[in-house]
């Protein structure tokens, strides 16, 4: 048996294997509901063998949204439509994820295939973005923010609670806080993001608070027997890394002490002039650093996309699970692929009987 093919248990929810699918945002929903293309999207990905399956970032509030067809998690009614995405991963054996999330200074853009940029201030379609400080982000995002008041951030962490609650009624069973990527939570930690001169800036611990503080609020209506876990950005790539770490790494051990399950480890992407090596793998070094000192169980993503290196990730103790993304994207049976690759005999049974059953003994050329 390969390492990546093992189950994996934290606290009552077990994996059926190390493979995870990442939160990918489809861009694809109207007033942040869930529709069609998402149920078919996750239901596809389930079905394809991973052990959990992350449904991309959802939003906390309409403000919280990077684009406005982006999925939201602010009302019953977009509730009521996740739920269906929950209880298909569900039934195709994947654990059921979700990513909460509020997108902050890089709020309020367009689509990704559509200029990835702010939507212009006199579009009708437009709002205001928030963030730590008044610092754009640059570059193809250029809107400043508005600097949030103690009560904008009360605000933003009800919201985070509120969504976590109704993640709970629709059937997740893990959940991920989205403090990565150079969004909300992520600007709160970044330098170049923010320079306040109140409790919410300054030192790391200042810098860590509103993560903190937004941890507390989600932990006292997620269940304490479900993975509640968070991506986070440890490194910018911008030539402070080792300070960047070392701090990410204290403010993750503080997150642990209250009640964070693990980390998936990413990029924190809050300024434009990072110079990212981007190669296969190269984050899970870091990933493995960031397990080994905090003894947080941790998963991470970027470029692995090798069953032989996925394998070898979970083998040699660097990584607990392994987000394989964009090649899901590309082949939603991926994990059938890597069994056959690993050699694991009937790697059938990765599959549901309707695939499984005409795949037994064929073998792609
Ligand atoms: C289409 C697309 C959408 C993404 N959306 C999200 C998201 O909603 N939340 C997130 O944390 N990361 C998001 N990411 C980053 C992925 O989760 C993942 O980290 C990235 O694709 C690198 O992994 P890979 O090399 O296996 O694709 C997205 C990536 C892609 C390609």
């Amino acid at each position: 048996m390969s390492a990546l093919f093992t189950p994996f248990t934290l606290k009552d929810v077990t994996l059926r294997n190390r493979i995870a699918v990442p939160p990918m945002c489809q861009y694809s929903a109207v007033d942040g509901l869930a529709n069609d293309w998402h149920l078919a999207h996750y239901t596809s990905l389930a079905r394809g063998g991973a052990g959990l399956v992350i449904v991309e970032a959802t939003a906390v509030s309409p403000e919280g949204r990077i684009s406005p067809a982006c999925l939201g998690l602010w009302n019953d009614e977009q509730a009521a439509e996740l739920a269906r995405i929950a209880a298909a991963i569900k039934a195709a054996g994947a654990v059921p994820g979700i990513q909460i999330a509020h997108a902050g200074r890089k709020a309020n853009a367009n689509k990704p295939w559509e200029g990835d940029d702010h939507i212009a201030q006199d579009d009708p379609r437009s709002w205001e973005t928030l963030s730590p400080s008044a610092i754009a982000f640059g570059h193809h995002l250029d809107r400043v923010p508005r600097a949030m008041t103690h009560e904008d951030i009360a605000h933003v962490q009800a919201d985070f609670a509120a969504a976590a609650r109704r993640a709970k009624e629709a059937g997740f069973e893990w959940l991920e806080l989205h403090f990565a990527h150079g969004y909300l939570a992520q600007s709160f930690f970044s330098v170049h993001a923010n320079r306040r001169e109140d409790e919410y800036g300054g030192d790391w611990r200042g810098r860590g608070r509103f993560l903190l503080e937004t941890l507390d609020a989600v932990r006292t209506v997620w269940p304490a027997r479900l993975p509640l876990t968070a991506r986070f950005g440890v490194i910018e790539y911008d030539g402070r890394d080792e300070d960047t770490l070392q701090e990410a790494i204290a403010l993750t051990k503080a997150m642990a002490d209250k009640g964070l399950d693990m980390l998936n480890v990413s990029i924190g992407f809050s300024t434009p002039d990072a110079a990212i090596p981007w190669g296969p793998a190269f984050l899970a070094p870091v990933a493995g650093r960031v397990r080994q000192e905090t003894g947080l169980p941790v998963a991470a993503s970027w470029g692995i996309d090798n069953p032989h290196s996925a394998d070898a990730t979970v083998a040699d103790g660097v990584l607990d699970l392994v987000m394989i993304g964009r090649v899901h994207l590309a082949n939603p049976h991926w994990s059938y692929q890597a069994a056959l690759s690993l050699g694991i005999d009937r790697p059938s049974w990765v599959l549901p009987a309707p695939y499984a059953h005409w795949l037994e003994r064929y073998r792609p050329n």
